[in-house]
């Protein structure tokens, strides 16, 4: 789930059980509970080269920007009123790009270790971080009116039809001109199949298979792009950003 290597030449993946249904929710809160409280964890093991995070974090505002430049009820520049980081680990997303994009950001994140970073942290006394949920996104049921739902690296601990009712929630909560953004890793598996990580219990999809969620959460992708910037030996997953509106 975390950015991870390419391992896909490794082995294919057994395709005799759909790899949602080997998700066990338990386990991974373990496996991220059991991980110290920092920014470099929410990273594996790439956490190690900070590098990695500031391209990656420009990557997502340069897709921003460009989706912005799409939704002309939008002022380019202005800030979003309301964002919320989903799968928010202790908030590296939010501190190195969305409290420059939002106003406030919300947070939701199911393990309590890292949401009491989010809590105490600077960002909260300044009034940027906003309301914090700690609960996993297949129990989150959002009632404001959010203006960015950026969720990322973390709904491959969602099954498929628990992806397409948070995809499906979500679009009910974004405001007339709000956007969903949902920045993943792609599967690389040679049979095309979406692949199942048993280290944190999660599954990383096919873009075939995000796009067929996004559709039956009726949602369009109205931007998507790959991420670029990162040295070709370390032979990463690919990492691909959606932007998605409701379907009119
Ligand atoms: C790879 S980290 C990514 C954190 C953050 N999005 C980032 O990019 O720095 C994955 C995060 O997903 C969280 N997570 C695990 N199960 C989840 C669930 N059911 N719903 C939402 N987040 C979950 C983990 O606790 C962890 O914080």
């Amino acid at each position: 789930m975390s950015p991870s290597t390419d391992r896909a030449d490794e082995a294919s993946q057994d395709t005799s059980v759909p790899a949602d249904s080997k998700i066990n929710h338990a386990a991974s809160i373990n496996y991220w509970s059991s991980l110290p409280s920092t920014t470099s964890n929410m990273l594996g093991m790439l956490g190690t080269y900070p590098w990695y995070s500031r391209i990656e974090l420009q990557g997502s505002k340069n897709f921003l920007t460009k989706v912005r430049r799409l939704l002309p009820a939008l002022q380019p520049n202005g800030k979003f009123n309301l964002g919320v980081d989903c799968g928010a680990g202790v908030g590296r997303v939010t501190e190195g790009f969305l409290r420059h994009v939002c106003a406030v950001v919300d947070a939701v994140e199911p393990v309590s270790k890292f949401t009491q970073v989010l809590q105490e942290g600077q960002l909260k006394k300044d009034g940027v971080v906003g309301d914090i949920y700690t609960v996993g996104l297949e129990n989150w049921f959002p009632e404001k009116k959010y203006d960015l739902i950026w969720t990322q690296w973390c709904v491959g601990h969602l099954t498929d039809s628990q992806l397409i009712q948070y995809v499906s929630r979500c679009r009910n909560s974004l405001t007339e001109s709000g956007i969903m953004v949902i920045k993943e890793n792609l599967s690389t598996d040679p049979g095309d199949q979406d692949m199942y990580d048993d280290v944190d219990s999660s599954v990383t999809r096919t873009d075939a298979k995000f796009k067929q969620i996004f559709d039956a959460a009726g949602m369009d992708v109205i931007k998507s792009e790959i991420q670029t910037g990162f040295p070709k030996q370390f032979k990463l997953l690919p990492v691909k950003s959606y932007a998605l509106r409701p379907k009119i």
